[in-house]
């Protein structure tokens, strides 16, 4: 018999040659292999698609396999902004939006997520919809960023919240760990938010701004 996963799996996710030759490009170009699993790729897509989202913000861009998925979300003229700390991680990151027919609709910021964040801040912008896959110790302050820079009923989305499961262990309780329990709380408990968090894969957390 099938697991519930691999059930869900077989019938409704299908890596297609883009994305699956996205995946190789960052193997290929010795970077970690710590894109989104196909079924959260494929979750993006379907959030950004059913919030009409036009203005995306991305933390933590790797190779653009996400960027790709939240892309493909996107109504006409709507567009994606990534935020990443390696120059080398955005070239190929831009390379592959390219690929995949996204180059004018996508904006890399190379530098420490923060410094960017603050200065999207100072320039005014708005975003509907937010993906946060960066340094897991910085998701508290990435939440932060994200409420003042959201727009009305913005969605907030985050990968990885169970820190393969190391959140559900009080034994543990190194910075990365704190720093998501803290995140996950206060997605659970922000009056200005309603959220859930699906606890596939490594955790996956949604929530919209009230
Ligand atoms: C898990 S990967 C992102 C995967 C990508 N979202 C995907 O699914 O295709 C995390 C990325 O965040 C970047 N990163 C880590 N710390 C950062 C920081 N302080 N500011 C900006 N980017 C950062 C890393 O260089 C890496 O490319």
């Amino acid at each position: 018999m099938q697991s519930r996963e691999e059930y869900a799996q077989d019938l409704f996710v299908r890596e297609d040659e883009l994305l699956f030759a996205v995946r190789e490009s960052i193997t290929a170009n010795g970077m970690p292999a710590i894109s989104v699993p196909a079924e959260l790729g494929k979750l993006l897509t379907l959030l950004v698609a059913m919030s009409g989202a036009r203005n995306i913000l991305e933390i933590g861009a790797l190779g653009g396999y996400s960027g790709i998925c939240l892309a493909r979300g996107l109504t006409q003229g709507g567009r994606l902004t990534s935020l990443e700390l390696h120059d080398k991680h955005a070239d190929l990151a831009r390379a592959n939006l390219a690929r995949a027919g996204f180059s004018h609709a996508v904006e890399y910021r190379i530098g420490d997520a923060r410094a960017s964040l603050a200065a999207l801040i100072e320039e005014g912008a708005r975003y509907d919809f937010f993906f946060i896959d960066a340094d897991k110790e910085n998701y508290p302050h990435y939440l932060d960023y994200a409420l003042r820079l959201a727009s009305p009923s913005a969605i907030i989305a985050a990968d990885n919240v169970l820190l393969g499961d190391r959140v559900l262990d009080p034994d543990i309780r190194d910075a990365s760990v704190e720093a998501m329990r803290e995140f996950n709380r206060r997605l659970a408990q922000d009056d200005r938010l309603d959220a859930m968090l699906l606890p596939i894969r490594d955790g996956f957390a949604v929530a919209r701004v009230k």
